[in-house]
């Protein structure tokens, strides 16, 4: 089936997707031919891009607004919190990501007829249905943490006709016993590229990851080609993503309470020359955050939304307890407090003019080297690295 075949909302998706060029033409029959509707549950969160916000949508209730959706570039929340309940709750744990996403990362995936291929993170099963109509269902494995999750996937997958086999387990350990793989690609956001992954993948070839640090919930799409001893693994970054973390690699974070005293006592204080356009330019995906993250280890940062005309951006160690802030005005200079041995803002400050001195490299400019030992993260070139 080719686009053209296509009508309605399906077609318009497509169209878009080549425009953007996440869809690469490889992957048209694929995308003709495996809709994301039959993997998504009667209920289920969209989220509005837009509006910026998720709603509920029930196909029983509202079939048109169901089936709009399932045909938008849109991400599509299925579980929150870890399936602990049945309606919207606080943290997103499970969705069928937005489609540019999709495509975009079995773009950079590079799949050749006869790969085998490991999915982590099966979620809905679409993904692992796209490639298993890529490439055969015998050839690939995904695997999902959650039980129920699992399940509903290999449900929709049998149904479906592209009857993939879904592991339930932790991902993190890859699947040893289908070994050597000649693409790993996971669909959730990582910290730590794991070993196992590296195992298990034959030289020549390719890891493809939602990757970040503690930093931020912004991850970027590690592409890595394992070395030919298998020893390591390496690549540019392809582009900013958000994806819901892996079970085991989530931050820790211990809340603002732990850290910040009612009064900010004991907190150095002092102004910067720092304006609030300088940090958070780039709107959701900031470059400039990205790399101070890299550079910036064990911190955590939120940003805070504006209040008459001032914007508190905050950071947190997550290897003790220094914190800082700083208050960006409208039209004055910003105050900064301080507190603990680690001097966080200090450290935001010198990343962040090491980015602007380096041209401000966008994400693409940026690298990860994963060995068994550990992963170090680059500008340009492997050459001068910094473990992260
Ligand atoms: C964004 S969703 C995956 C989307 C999916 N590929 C699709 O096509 O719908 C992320 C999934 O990763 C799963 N996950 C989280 N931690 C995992 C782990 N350690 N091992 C395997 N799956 C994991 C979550 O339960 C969730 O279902």
């Amino acid at each position: 089936m080719t686009l053209t075949e296509l009508e309605g909302e399906r077609s318009t998706l497509g169209r878009l997707l080549l425009s953007r060029k996440d869809l690469s033409s490889d992957w048209v029959p694929s995308f003709a031919a495996v809709p994301r509707a039959p993997f998504l549950p009667d209920v289920m969160w969209p989220y509005d891009m837009d509006a910026g916000t998720t709603v509920a949508v029930d196909r029983h209730e509202d079939p048109d607004t169901w089936h709009r959706y399932a045909n938008a570039n849109a991400p599509i929340v299925t579980q929150w919190d870890d399936g602990t309940t049945d309606g919207q709750g606080t943290v997103s744990t499970s969705s069928a990501s937005m489609p540019s996403v999709v495509f975009g990362m079995l773009r950079d995936l590079d799949v050749q007829a006869g790969h085998r291929v490991l999915e982590i993170g099966t979620g809905t099963g679409w993904n692992a249905a796209l490639l298993a109509h890529r490439l055969g269902k015998s050839r690939v494995v995904s695997i999902e943490v959650d039980p129920q999750v699992a399940d509903q996937a290999r449900a929709s997958l049998e149904a479906f006709g592209l009857p993939v086999r879904v592991v339930t387990g932790d991902g993190a350990l890859g699947y040893a016993k289908g070994a050597p793989y000649d693409r790993i690609i996971a669909t959730a956001g990582l910290r730590q590229i794991p070993a196992a992954w590296l195992e298990q993948t034959r030289p020549g070839g390719v890891i493809v990851a939602p990757w970040g640090t503690h930093f931020s919930h912004q991850d970027a799409v590690a592409r890595l080609v394992v070395s030919e001893d298998g020893a390591s693994a390496a690549g540019h970054f392809t582009g900013p993503v958000q994806f819901m973390k892996l079970r085991s690699q989530r931050t820790a974070f211990d809340g603002h309470a732990a850290y910040v005293p009612e009064r900010l006592e004991g907190a150095e204080r002092f102004t910067t020359h720092v304006q609030e356009d300088a940090l958070l330019r780039g709107g959701r995906f900031s470059a400039a955050l990205f790399a101070i993250g890299l550079r910036v280890r064990d911190c955590w940062h939120q940003v805070a939304p504006k209040q008459d005309g001032a914007r508190p951006v905050w950071f947190y160690s997550l290897s003790d307890r220094s914190w800082a802030c700083v208050m960006f005005r409208d039209g004055a200079k910003a105050d900064v407090w301080q507190a603990g041995p680690r001097g966080l803002w200090t450290d935001v400050l010198d990343a962040l003019a090491w980015w602007e001195f380096e041209g401000e490299p966008g994400y693409e400019r940026f690298g990860l080297t994963v060995t068994a030992k550990g992963q170090h993260a680059w500008l340009d070139r492997p050459r001068s690295s910094w473990p992260v």
